[in-house]
């Protein structure tokens, strides 16, 4: 059951990954996100470009995506060469029924959201158990390791529970690619997205959190099929 459920996940974010990946014409700049919907997309992407002849760039947004891009033939740059991008793929954790969402599942939202900044278009792909009317799930921060005391005790003070994340296996912490630290704050349901991400870039010693308020598109994969979802 848990291994079938699972396979029902993937193949959802699948086809979620391919109705995103066909927004791309040839000479995009594009933005890589992170995540195993990123990486579906970013070996779609290196499919298209085989099959289409297609000519596009990739700005990874870690080292992981980084290597996918390179297996797959993705040519990529950097956001110092090409500082606007046309169109961003990524995944994220949950979406909200505004199409706000929580990322920082793999920990590398800080770059996710300098590249879907940088970009005309973010567009996201999903499974369909990812979308609820309201967001609830911890919102991820990155923190200075230098500040984490005093990360942990402002949160608090906007009745956030931080949990340090840790790195799984080894009995340590989750390091970021920028050497910072991962705080998963719980507070509980964030009935006003816009106003929390305001008040948590706000905090000093985080140097980015987990809550985008600015996708273009989130493709939802179901059991039949993709719905896009577009902001009003
Ligand atoms: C990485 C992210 C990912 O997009 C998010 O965690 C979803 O991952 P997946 O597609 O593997 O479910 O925000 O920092």
């Amino acid at each position: 059951m848990g291994i079938m459920s699972e396979a029902g996940k993937r193949s959802k974010k699948e086809k979620a990954a391919e109705t995103a990946t066909s927004l791309i014409k040839d000479g995009m700049i594009v933005g890589l996100g992170t995540g195993s919907a990123a990486e579906f997309a970013i070996r779609k992407l290196g499919k298209r470009m085989e099959d289409e002849e297609l000519e596009i760039l990739g700005v990874p947004t870690s080292l992981r995506t980084e290597m996918v891009a390179i297996e797959c033939g993705i040519p990529l740059t950097s956001l110092s060469e090409h500082p606007s991008l046309d169109i961003a793929l990524d995944g994220a954790d949950q979406v909200d029924a505004h199409l706000n969402l929580i990322k920082g599942g793999w920990g590398s939202h800080t770059r996710e959201k300098i590249v879907a900044y940088a970009s005309k278009k973010l567009v996201i792909c999903v499974e369909d158990e990812k979308v609820v009317d309201v967001l609830n799930k911890p919102v991820p921060l990155e923190v200075l390791p230098y500040a984490v005391k005093i990360v942990e005790k402002q949160v608090k003070e906007l009745k956030g529970m931080p949990v340090l994340r840790s790195d799984g296996l080894r009995g340590g912490y989750f390091i970021t690619e920028q050497g910072n630290v991962i705080l998963d704050v719980d507070f509980g349901v964030i009935r006003n997205p816009r106003e929390m991400s305001i008040t948590l870039s706000a905090l000093v010693g985080s140097v980015e959190h987990g809550i985008f308020t600015n996708p273009t598109e989130v493709h939802v994969g179901h059991e039949k099929g993709v719905k896009v979802l577009k902001r009003a």
